[in-house]
């Protein structure tokens, strides 16, 4: 079914027809001038000089061996181009066969492989902020690329829910009263009910101990105590950290579900913690881990990366290319063990599942930490050396000033109010297209906008949240794909159509499976940059390919019975093609808007 693959094969028996033995840097893509051709290679530019031929000569020898062939006309054009254009006849059977496929035509990997990801990382027990939203958006869609091309998904929240901020809630609700029954003498814990301790009462209470323990010593240490009784299950801490957790999760699935993020599980670091001394005694055993000012850290450092940068002057400290600092698997006090609970947490993965690939999305200030970890997991052989390990890395969620995204007041934005202004601002657009009191709906497309807006962009850069220009109903947005496909479904039920073949007849049809073409092969391009930008603007391109076709031509009201069911069918291709799309980017498709 991949016409450029078939076509490859059809240049490549040219070229050797002709006498070019070496084909391997023959590479076809979609041509940059959509007007004159569908495909494009510049084979014979590449290998021209080698054959001491004029680059023209070598195009026109390839083509001239073409010239019958049936699904393609081939030409070669200045300087030493060979263009391709795709025959109606091969275009129609390719969207037939698309238009039948249970995938969509969205080519399947070789070898499915299986896939863990990483993404969320809501910390229990504090709110879920800006800072919280891209990772479960670009993670559910890398992990639903993976899907939809065929490899094993297992994907996991990994909960912060073992660190200091436990004990710092746990203490300061103790000295505000909420605990007094918990710490009674002989009280039945595991029965005592933690109602009074609501969510608000969270919310309130760990901001408010993450700003004294900064300034009251004493207080950190007793929280850093609480933090090691919860660790080390001493009771009542440990019972009522399981209650706030429990509080917790709830409210943080409740955000996952409205960003349609789902996870396979709800593990979170304190799973890991059963193996956090082994893997301490891997490393020391290995002798791979030193001491340092009474810590124990691993040299992570590579051959080449601690080449001095040379001194501008004399004064001036040394510096050096890509240091790579070592990572610190125990500290002296026993405590904050980021890396060394993301490396017993791939020790624990590797024993429950065998992952191909562990995949990790978070901001990109985490780099050095995940270049650690990688690099620890492989001195030590807790990752296998065929596993790969990835980290995706995204850019900052910026206001329109630039700056990271914050409240009027220069406050962190909670995540919540991020999606209610995007429900507040699609049911204002949505009240302007004469649809009222659809919460539910306007939920769809005000976060289908600004996940289409962040997925739009490549995941490293930063990008501006501009809730007008993602609700727009038309240009390159969430919205505008959603509208496409109710569009579609209005013209589908009218006609009650049922089932059809695709028989392109004029230019906009043609543009449509071009269109289709490349969208399919999107697909590979996000599979392969764990980035999602080439998926939204084929998606776009398509539904902008339609609209073109059905702005000049007349669906509904066809006469020739044949000629509408064909077109009808058409339509049926490019809603099922979104649809799948949205699917993909973790966006709803909507009845009708
Ligand atoms: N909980 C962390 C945070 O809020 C993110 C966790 C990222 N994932 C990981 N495996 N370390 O920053």
């Amino acid at each position: 079914m991949n016409l450029k693959d078939k076509i490859t094969e059809l240049v490549k028996k040219s070229a050797q027809k002709s006498g070019i033995v070496d084909t391997d840097r023959l590479v076809v893509s979609f041509s940059n001038v959509p007007n004159l051709c569908d495909y494009q290679t510049n084979f014979a530019l590449l290998v021209a000089k080698q054959l001491g031929k004029k680059p023209i000569d070598v195009a026109n020898a390839i083509v001239e061996n073409l010239q019958s062939d049936e699904n393609f006309e081939f030409s070669a054009v200045m300087p030493g181009f060979v263009n391709v254009k795709v025959k109606t006849p091969q275009l129609d059977e390719f969207a037939n066969a698309v238009l039948k496929d249970k995938n969509l035509g969205v080519e399947q990997v070789k070898e499915p492989r299986l896939v863990f990801f990483d993404y969320g990382g809501a910390n229990v027990a504090k709110e879920l902020h800006v800072g919280h939203l891209r990772s479960p958006i670009v993670g559910e869609a890398l992990k639903r690329v993976h899907i939809a091309m065929g490899d094993k998904t297992l994907a996991d929240v990994h909960l912060g829910d073992f660190g200091l901020q436990m004990g710092l809630t746990i203490l300061q609700l103790k000295e505000d009263g909420y605990l007094d029954a918990f710490f009674k003498k002989g009280a039945d814990i595991a029965l005592l009910p933690i109602e009074n301790v609501t969510l608000d009462v969270l919310n309130d209470e760990y901001p408010k101990a993450s700003k004294r323990k900064d300034v009251d010593k004493e207080f950190k240490a007793l929280a850093d105590e609480y933090t090691l009784h919860i660790q080390q299950h001493t009771e009542p801490f440990y019972t009522i950290y399981k209650k706030i957790k429990d509080l917790s999760v709830k409210e943080i699935k409740k955000n996952y579900d409205l960003l349609n993020t789902t996870f396979d599980f709800y593990l979170g670091e304190s799973d890991a913690y059963p193996y956090i001394d082994e893997t301490i005694k891997i490393f020391v055993d290995k002798h791979l881990a030193r001491e340092s000012e009474g810590a124990l850290v691993v040299d992570v450092a590579q051959e080449g990366e601690h080449i001095p940068i040379p001194k501008k002057s004399p004064d001036e400290p040394q510096r050096y290319k890509n240091p790579m600092p070592p990572a610190i698997i125990k500290k002296y006090n026993g405590g904050d063990l980021y890396a060394t609970t993301d490396i017993a947490t791939i020790l624990m993965r590797n024993r429950d599942f065998h992952p191909d690939e562990i995949i990790y999305v978070t901001d990109n200030r985490q780099s050095t930490h995940f270049k650690q970890v990688f690099r620890c997991c492989k001195l030590a052989k807790i990752s296998p050396k065929e596993q790969k390990l990835t980290h995706v890395a995204f850019g900052t969620m910026n206001g329109k000033d630039g700056k990271p995204f914050k409240t009027r007041a220069g406050g962190v934005v909670r995540l919540k109010e991020v999606v209610g202004l995007l429900i507040d601002g699609a049911e204002k657009k949505l009240a302007s297209n004469g649809i009222v009191g659809d919460r539910e709906l306007a939920r769809k497309i005000g976060v289908g906008a600004m996940k289409f807006g962040d997925l739009s962009n490549t995941v490293d850069k930063d990008y501006v949240f501009d809730i007008d220009k993602f609700l727009s109903f038309d240009g390159k947005t969430g919205p505008y794909i959603q509208y496409t496909i109710a569009r579609i479904n209005s013209i589908l039920s009218k006609a009650n159509f049922k089932d059809g073949v695709v028989k392109i007849e004029s230019e906009e049809e043609r543009k449509i499976v071009i269109a289709l073409l490349k969208l399919i092969s999107s697909y590979q391009v996000c599979y392969d940059s764990y980035s999602l930008n080439s998926l939204c603007l084929a998606t776009f391109d398509l539904a902008s390919a339609f609209s073109t076709f059905y702005n000049n031509h007349k669906i509904l009201t066809e006469s020739d019975a044949e000629r509408k069911e064909n077109m009808l069918a058409l339509c049926k291709l490019v809603k099922a093609s979104l649809e799948k799309a949205l699917w993909t980017l973790g966006i709803d498709s909507v009845e009708k808007m």
